[in-house]
């Protein structure tokens, strides 16, 4: 229950794989250049919750994060809104592909797990 092992051999770059953890969705997101180059290329002072992208990933290829909306707990959706990242349906939040809040009304950024990488392709979450 308190860890998760997840082999990640299998997630294509540009797509996100959902896991269960403690009973809260994780996403798992695979990122491209391009994903990398456009969450570096903010500015950190225009952000709500400013935090760097470098702060958020161990390894910049890949994003993990919660998938619980920090507004009121609705699952954001992959691949969507305004930032190439998230979109909350439930009120319109929407996250950037370092799954920081960009516009809406959420309060933070998604929250990053405690996660490490066992190897190449085994990520260990918790
Ligand atoms: Fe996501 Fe309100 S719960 S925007």
């Amino acid at each position: 229950l308190a860890s998760l092992e997840v082999d990640v051999s299998n997630i294509e770059p540009g797509t996100t794989v959902t896991v269960k953890w403690r009973g809260k969705p994780v996403f798992i997101r695979r990122r491209t250049e391009e994903d990398i180059e456009l969450a570096n290329g903010v500015d950190i002072s225009s952000l709500r919750d400013p935090q760097p992208d470098s702060e958020r990933v161990k390894d910049p290829e890949w994003l993990v994060v919660v998938g619980v909306c920090t507004h009121l707990g609705c699952i954001p959706l992959p691949n969507a809104g305004d930032y190439g990242g998230w979109f909350c349906p439930c009120h319109g939040s929407h996250y950037d592909i370092s799954g920081r809040i960009r516009k809406g009304p959420a309060p933070y950024n998604l929250e990053v797990p405690t996660y490490t990488f066992l190897s190449e392709n085994k990520l260990l979450v918790g």
